[in-house]
C-alpha cells in the first residue's frame, strides 16, 4: 500500500529524467489526471494509456535531443511528470511543447514549481531548443500563475475552444517563452 500523502510530504522530492521502468507509474498518474477531465483535452478513453505505449513514447522522446520527460518522486512514489515534446519537422524543431501534471494529493505545495524549474534548466542547456510552448485552460489559475511566474507569456486566447459534455464552452490560452 502506498504511504499516506502526509507521510510523503516529509520526503524530499527527487526529480530525474524518466526511463522505461517509469512507464507504468507515469501511465497511472496520467490516467488519474486525465480522469479529472478538467485540465487536459483528452479523456482517458481517447488515448492509449497502456504502460507499453508509454514506454514506447518515453523511449522515442529520449532519442530526440529536443525532448525529455522528467519525473518527480517522493520516496518510491511517482508524484509528478513533466513532458517536453520537441517538434519533429526541421523548421520547428527548435520548439517543444510542455505538459506538466502533479498527483492531486500533492498539488499546491511547490512540486509543480520545482518540476518546471528543473525542466526549464534542462531546456536552457539544449542548443537545439529556443522556444517552449503550451496550452492551458483559461480557468486553470494555478497553472497560469506558475507559467507566468516562470516567464511564459500569453500568445493567444481561444474563446469557446473546448465544449464540455454539459454544453458549457471553455476558453484556453496559448503560452510560450524563449529558452
Ligand atoms: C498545475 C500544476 C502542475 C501546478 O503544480 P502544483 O504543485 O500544484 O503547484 P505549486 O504548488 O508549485 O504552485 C505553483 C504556483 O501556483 C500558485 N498557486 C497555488 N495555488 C493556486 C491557486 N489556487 N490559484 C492561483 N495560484 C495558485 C502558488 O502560489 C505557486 O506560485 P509560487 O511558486 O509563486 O508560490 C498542478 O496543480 C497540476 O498538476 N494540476 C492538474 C494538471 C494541470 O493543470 N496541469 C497543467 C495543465 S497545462
Amino acid at each position: 500500500m502506498p504511504p499516506a500523502s502526509g507521510v510523503l510530504l516529509t520526503q524530499r522530492l527527487l526529480i530525474r529524467a524518466a526511463s522505461a521502468p517509469d512507464a507504468e507509474p507515469v501511465a497511472l498518474l496520467r490516467a488519474a489526471v486525465l480522469a479529472e477531465e478538467r485540465w487536459f483535452l483528452a479523456a482517458p478513453d481517447e488515448v492509449d494509456l497502456s504502460p507499453r505505449a508509454l514506454a514506447q513514447d518515453l523511449a522515442m522522446l529520449d532519442r530526440r535531443p529536443n525532448s525529455r520527460v522528467f519525473v518527480g518522486l517522493r520516496g518510491d512514489r511517482l508524484v509528478a511528470v513533466c513532458w517536453l515534446r520537441g517538434e519533429t519537422l526541421r523548421r520547428v524543431a527548435h520548439q517543444a511543447t510542455l505538459e506538466l501534471m502533479v498527483s492531486a494529493d500533492q498539488r499546491g505545495r511547490g512540486v509543480g514549481r520545482r518540476m518546471l524549474k528543473h525542466a526549464l534548466a534542462w531546456a536552457e542547456g539544449q542548443p537545439e531548443l529556443s522556444r517552449l510552448a503550451l496550452s492551458v485552460m483559461a480557468d486553470n489559475a494555478r497553472a497560469i500563475t506558475l507559467y507566468r511566474a516562470h516567464g511564459f507569456v500569453e500568445e493567444g486566447h481561444r474563446r469557446g475552444s473546448v465544449l464540455e459534455a454539459d454544453g458549457t464552452l471553455r476558453d484556453d490560452l496559448l503560452m510560450a517563452r524563449g529558452v
